[in-house]
């Protein structure tokens, strides 16, 4: 079965999870498109839901499937959150950010009363920080902030390279907000709570990948068929 197949896979099992007169997340990324092309189906037989987007691209995606959609502003509690991971270590612990929406996505997460996973096997790691860390900082004051991070990082006993995220053009990718990305290449990440907070005290960072405490399940899909963690 194809990479792809088992995240459609997960992305179904997520679905049962969802009661009528709910109010959800919808997260952004491969495997979070297919839970929302699946929702899709079962909002045009009649399924009552309302939901927030992540990223504009999945806005875009709900809306064309005629989706309910609302805002945090207009609905800020949510029942649940679906969406995927770069990364999933047992405690749930995850990094995102590979599709450059983990500031829409950790506000929606934390707004979320339960957020649950969707992944195939793969992102499923012993230790977190194979996958390059995201950390979306403003433009103002780049270098200034490019340093401060790799000092945080560094205080925090974890070490790697830091680079900026580019489009295919060559310019930095831009994000929803308006804002960059450091992308930190640690390799492991043996203290992720320290770290967190190191960053979260970096001036120009305005959010990292590392969603700690945010995830109450998760729903993975492997050759052997799901897998779940949590609730
Ligand atoms: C986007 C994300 C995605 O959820 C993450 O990158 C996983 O994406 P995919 O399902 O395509 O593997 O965090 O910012």
């Amino acid at each position: 079965m194809s990479a792809d197949e088992l995240k459609r896979q997960a992305a179904a099992r997520a679905l049962e999870l969802v009661r009528p007169g709910m109010r959800l997340g919808l997260g952004t990324g491969s495997t979070a498109k297919h839970f929302v092309d699946l929702l899709g189906r079962r909002v045009a037989e009649g399924l009552d839901v309302l939901c927030v987007a992540t990223s504009e691209a999945t806005q875009a995606q709900a809306v064309s499937l005629n989706i309910p959609m609302s805002t945090l502003d207009e609905t800020p509690a949510l029942d649940l959150t679906v969406d995927g991971a770069d990364e999933i270590d047992p405690q749930l612990r995850l990094i995102k950010g590979g599709g450059a929406a983990l500031l829409r996505e950790k506000i929606v997460a934390a707004a979320s009363a339960r957020m649950v996973v969707i992944a195939d096997d793969g992102k499923l790691v012993p230790t977190l920080g194979r996958f390059p860390l995201p950390i979306e900082v403003v433009p103002f004051g780049l270098e200034a902030t490019r340093r401060a991070v790799a000092t945080a990082i560094a205080a925090s006993g974890a070490a790697g390279d830091i680079a900026l995220r580019r489009r295919p053009d060559g310019g930095p990718l831009v994000t929803d907000g308006g804002h960059f990305i450091l992308d930190a290449r640690l390799g492991a990440i043996e203290r992720p709570e320290l770290l967190a907070q190191a960053l979260n005290m970096v001036p120009g960072v305005v959010e990292h990948g590392l969603f700690i405490g945010l995830a109450s399940g998760a729903i993975l899909a492997g050759a052997g068929g799901l897998r779940l963690l949590g609730r």
